[in-house]
């Protein structure tokens, strides 16, 4: 598909389920918005897509995504504002982001414009899901999957985008409790780390299942070599607070997330005047900071988790109990600044927030 204006045809759903949606009680990503995007890759370029009524997709029992794992996603959020319109976060980010997952997979680039276009139409559509209640947020999980019918392994020559809309609160429902992981590994160093590639998140459900059965809500995963360097958390980017510095890993090797919320993070420490130190760190420094009294903060950055207080270090044996929340001020300062961008009750300076219809 060459493109003009996206303007993408739609069928309109015969009922609604908006009005079943219970807000109180609302389980992560399980419930999802009336309508999807839907758009196929064919005879080697992307065809015009289409938004239909949410629902079951037809698959091959051949179709080469299960097999061999030709699968990405992204993972975004649309807002309400105070002002009554639906917002989105750094969308371009995950256009971005996406293009560089499929590369990487040998699937076929969504242009940018194409991908923004069909996430806001999408949203527009189903603006209603978008609640203002605190804390809440429209969650936008655009993906893209193999679908040549053919158990061969060679890259597909078909794939199928599709934009799905699940009305969500916050991933964790209190501060987070992580282990350090020295024997399994995430990614390596020439691997597919940096992609969102859903076996990443496949290969990591077992150290996952094994740490939550001690009592961990998610892994901190160490570098593939030596388990000496911390990379990033199963489900977000880590961060952590020393002296006064912000410290995370850094993101030159191709084994970590590159993730929009991080970034912001350390856009606005720096733009607020705070040391960043982006480099190699050291499971060793952390473990010593922490026992010292000296971490005094550590927090996941990521869109499903946003800023996620992390309570308590796992490290061998140890259970290591980081500082009371209440005294987190920078990442609390953080939070309260990203969540008054998007209500719009903090000026969006840096051009963060486009407005979505
Ligand atoms: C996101 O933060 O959007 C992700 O994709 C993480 C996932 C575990 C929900």
């Amino acid at each position: 598909m060459s493109g003009v204006s996206f303007k993408f045809p739609v069928t309109h759903t015969s009922q609604s389920h908006l009005s079943a949606v219970d807000w109180d009680n609302l389980p992560f990503g399980k419930i999802f918005a009336d309508h999807m995007f839907v758009m196929e890759y064919a005879n080697g370029e992307w065809q015009k897509g289409e938004i239909i009524p949410f629902g079951p997709i037809d698959m091959h029992p051949a179709m080469s995504a299960i097999h061999y794992g030709q699968s990405i996603f992204e993972g975004m959020k649309a807002y309400r504002n105070q002002s009554n319109e639906v917002v989105l976060f750094r969308p371009e980010l995950n256009a971005r982001r996406f293009a560089e997952s499929a590369a990487r997979m040998c699937m076929p680039e969504i242009p940018e414009d194409i991908f923004l276009a069909a996430v806001k139409q999408l949203v527009s559509l189903d603006a209603a899901w978008v609640t203002d209640k605190p804390g809440y947020a429209l969650y936008i999980r655009p993906f893209m999957f193999a679908t040549d019918e053919f158990v061969g392994i060679k890259p597909s020559d078909t794939y199928k985008f599709v934009i799905i809309n699940s009305p969500v609160g916050a991933y964790y429902a209190e501060p987070v409790r992580v282990k350090i992981e020295e024997h399994y590994t995430r990614a390596a160093v020439g691997g597919v780390g940096r992609a969102k590639a859903a076996g990443n998140y496949g290969a990591s459900l077992y150290p996952a299942k094994l740490a939550q059965q001690q009592g961990f809500h998610q892994l901190v995963w160490t570098d593939a070599k030596t388990h000496t360097f911390i990379e990033e958390s199963g489900t977000m980017n880590i961060v952590f607070v020393i002296d006064d510095k912000i410290i995370t890993p850094t993101e030159e090797a191709d084994t970590i997330l590159r993730g929009t919320t991080k970034k912001t993070v350390l856009e606005l420490a720096r733009q607020w005047g705070i040391p960043v130190e982006e480099r190699p760190v050291t499971v060793a420094e952390i473990i010593d900071a922490a026992k010292t009294g000296k971490l005094q903060d550590a927090f996941g950055a990521g869109t499903a988790a946003t800023i996620a207080p992390i309570a308590l270090i796992g490290y061998r044996d140890e259970k290591i109990t980081l500082p009371a929340l209440e005294t987190r001020t920078l990442s609390l300062k953080i939070k309260a600044h990203l969540d008054g961008v998007k209500s719009g009750a903090i000026e969006d300076t840096m051009h963060w927030v486009q407005k979505v219809g």
